[in-house]
């Protein structure tokens, strides 16, 4: 599924961010679209689960603030001038959309309002509700040999905690390697890295990242983990577009630093807002299921475990949980 963001649903819901009530038929001249353009639009934000009233001689109102994405307020605010940008309405996956393209020399990023299919990583599902979060992939490509690329995960973990902490999240929140961004233990954000190999010493990865913003409620059969957004912590609409900006910004200077210097210059960075260091966990991978205790990372950000029988072992992937705070 693939539908571009249509920039009078963006208009619309942009008078309507006032809280006040609009009728169709204003609404209507202010677009120039027909009152019945204007209630299938009402109709359309309605199905996506925008709680709207309307009420008879007033109009119709937004009962929930929302401002939806906007592709030239966030273009307007990049640093990096040449990247393509999409932003849609609907798409299962954006990473899976941007997978399908390949040998491209610039660097894309697709947004989308909703994925029907957001993909967590390990198979999971990652929840995506209509208007309320970020879902972003971004294509980079590398002159790079694919085993070159280990720390990604752990560099893009390092960009969405650096502008979190730009809106004041800043205390108790940490990543879990490789790519768990947690506030006080709670899941606030994780990215899903998918690298393709090329040709001759020539790769490019898709990064998705996934950021709870606004999100309030869900039912518990989306989200098995606990979780938290920027909403539930800082108390207040976060306008997703200038975080957007940010994001893109950040991500794209952290991609070219690495590109640059490899991972070893965000060794001190990563120790900062690591929460694994010397905790007793148990790591699952394809292969097994391990328990020990975390010295570290390696200088490609692989992690490094003491196992129960003293013997060192390095991880290039995995999913670990904190068994014990310290041993
Ligand atoms: C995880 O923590 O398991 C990874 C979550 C990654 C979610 C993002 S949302 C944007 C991009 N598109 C996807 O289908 N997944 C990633």
């Amino acid at each position: 599924m693939k539908k571009q963001l249509n920039d009078n649903l963006v208009k619309l819901v942009d008078i309507l961010s006032d809280g006040q009530y609009h009728d169709g038929t204003h609404l209507g001249k202010m677009l120039k679209m027909t009152r019945s353009a204007i209630w299938k639009a009402i109709k359309k934000l309605e199905a996506h689960g925008v709680q709207i009233g309307s009420t008879k001689g007033k109009g119709y109102v937004l009962l929930e603030p929302l401002r939806l994405l906007d592709k030239y307020k966030i273009s307007q605010q990049l640093t990096h001038k040449k990247i393509g940008l999409d932003v849609f309405e609907v798409l299962t996956s954006t990473n899976e959309y941007l997978k399908s393209f390949k040998h491209q020399t610039e660097i894309k990023i697709c947004l989308t309002e909703k994925q029907t299919h957001g993909k967590g990583r390990l198979n999971r599902e990652w929840y995506s509700p209509f208007g309320q979060n970020i879902y972003l992939s971004c294509y980079y490509p590398f002159r790079k040999d694919m085993s070159e690329l280990a720390g990604l995960s752990l560099v893009t973990s390092l960009a969405i905690i650096k502008v979190l902490k730009l809106y004041g999240i800043a205390q108790n929140l940490f990543v879990k390697w490789p790519n768990d961004i947690l506030y006080e233990n709670k899941k606030i954000s994780g990215s899903l890295v998918e690298i393709q190999g090329e040709t001759n010493g020539v790769s490019h990865a898709v990064i998705g990242i996934g950021v709870n913003v606004n999100m309030i409620h869900h039912s518990s059969r989306h989200i098995s983990q606990p979780w938290t957004s920027m909403k539930k912590i800082l108390n207040v609409y976060i306008d997703r577009n200038d975080f957007c900006s940010s994001l893109i910004n950040h991500l794209i200077s952290y991609l070219h630093k690495f590109t640059l210097h490899g991972f070893a210059v965000f060794t001190e960075e990563w120790l900062q807002a690591d929460c694994l260091t010397n905790k007793v966990v148990m790591l699952k991978n394809i292969n097994e299921k391990v328990q020990g205790q975390v010295v570290g990372i390696n200088e490609q950000g692989f992690l490094i475990v003491r196992l129960l029988d003293g013997a060192m072992r390095i991880f290039s992937s995995g999913d670990t949980s904190i068994i014990k705070e310290t041993k």
